[in-house]
């Protein structure tokens, strides 16, 4: 996507190839900050401080992460080691495995000295699949989104979390339809939930659609349900850190609730759905999924801009007050009306599935 009309990603290799850069995510929606990682250990520093975050981008920054490893110790004990590093950082998004599984199977039958090139190359490879993949997956939602316009009215999207193009590397997955809709005029406006307690939907959704033009509220996560209940939201889309074989999603915490809204009011509820992000290991999301509990301060702390423009942390909870703080929940799949992926629209059942990839059985 474009800021002020620059065509970005949020993860290159730098001129020189010696690095790979990223956007932090962390300074936005403040400040624009770029970061060269140059080692494993920078790389998988960068995920697990969710400098880079989202499912589809933490597989392309393991990939890059996993090729600069290969520059430092390529042998296979090495390459071992780097996977469990990478792996390590982060449990949900199964894009990771699906990067790391996919960067050893090649690795290992090269012969050492080749190992790092190769790898970089293929870390790009991946980079530019997951662009193919999301703006696929965007116009298969626009398909979607002209199917449910009436062709006059605004038509109201609710989204959780940050499922754009900040969360991949480029389009997005649940905003590319969103992306691709505002682009051929269709009058969208999207409910940005802020998504407590990191803000991903305040701080990074709202940052990308303000740079698109796209028409936008940002809503406290509670909203959803009294907007959908007096008939403000015609769809929600979400993204999705992994996706069962039967179907069920896991994604940003609160996106279970707010399928229980969309259920109860009968609003469409769809998940966008990249392939690398569907884990056919697994049936019931629910009983299956490792579920990430990060560090208590996201909860107790927020930070934000102050009038004169500095960067501030302040703590919002008492001293001493315990916190929970579970990173995502899982929406069984019969809340579900449709998962879109990039080879189309489907149930979000094994039946649907199995249709749309038999390959994967
Ligand atoms: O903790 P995050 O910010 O990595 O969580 C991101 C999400 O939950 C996204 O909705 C998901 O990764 C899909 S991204 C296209």
């Amino acid at each position: 996507m474009k800021i002020n009309g620059k065509p970005t990603r949020t993860i290159w290799p730098s001129a020189d190839n010696q690095a790979v850069e990223i956007i932090d995510q962390t300074k936005l929606p403040h400040q624009f900050v770029v970061l060269s990682l140059k080692t494993l250990a920078e790389a998988a520093q960068s995920i697990k401080d969710m400098w880079v975050r989202g499912a589809p981008l933490i597989g392309a920054t393991a990939a890059y992460g996993f090729a600069l490893a290969a520059r430092a110790t390529p042998d296979d004990d090495g390459l071992k080691a780097a996977y469990k590093i990478l792996h390590a950082t982060r449990p949900t998004a199964i894009n990771l495995k699906w990067a790391l599984d996919r960067c050893l199977a090649y690795a290992l039958p090269l012969p050492v000295d080749q190992r790092a090139q190769g790898l970089w190359a293929l870390a790009a490879e991946i980079a530019d699949e997951d662009v193919a993949i999301n703006s696929a997956i965007g116009d298969h939602g626009l398909a979607l989104i002209r199917e449910l316009w009436d062709g006059k009215k605004t038509f109201n999207i609710l989204t959780h979390c940050n499922a754009g193009w900040l969360a991949t590397v480029d389009w997005g997955t649940a905003i590319a339809p969103i992306y691709k809709a505002f682009d051929a005029s269709i009058p969208v406006h999207v409910w940005v939930d802020e998504t407590r307690p990191r803000n991903q939907g305040a701080s990074l959704t709202a940052r990308e659609l303000n740079w698109h033009g796209v028409p936008h509220t940002v809503i406290a996560d509670n909203t959803g349900g009294h907007l959908m209940q007096h008939g403000m939201v015609d769809l929600v889309i979400v993204g999705t850190d992994r996706t069962t074989r039967d179907g069920d999603v896991c994604n940003k915490i609160g996106t279970y609730l707010k399928a229980l809204a969309a259920f109860d009011n009968k609003v469409p509820f769809t998940v966008a759905l990249p392939s690398p992000t569907i884990d056919w290991t697994v049936a019931d999301g629910v009983k299956e999924i490792p579920i990430e509990q990060r560090d208590a301060k996201e909860q107790t702390h927020m930070v934000g801009k102050t009038k004169d423009g500095a960067m501030v942390e302040v703590q919002v909870t008492p001293d001493g007050s315990p916190v929970a703080n579970y990173g995502f929940d899982v929406t069984p799949a019969r809340l579900i009306t449709w998962l879109i992926t990039e080879r189309g629209r489907c149930a979000a059942s094994a039946q649907g599935l199995k249709e749309l990839f038999p390959e994967s059985q």
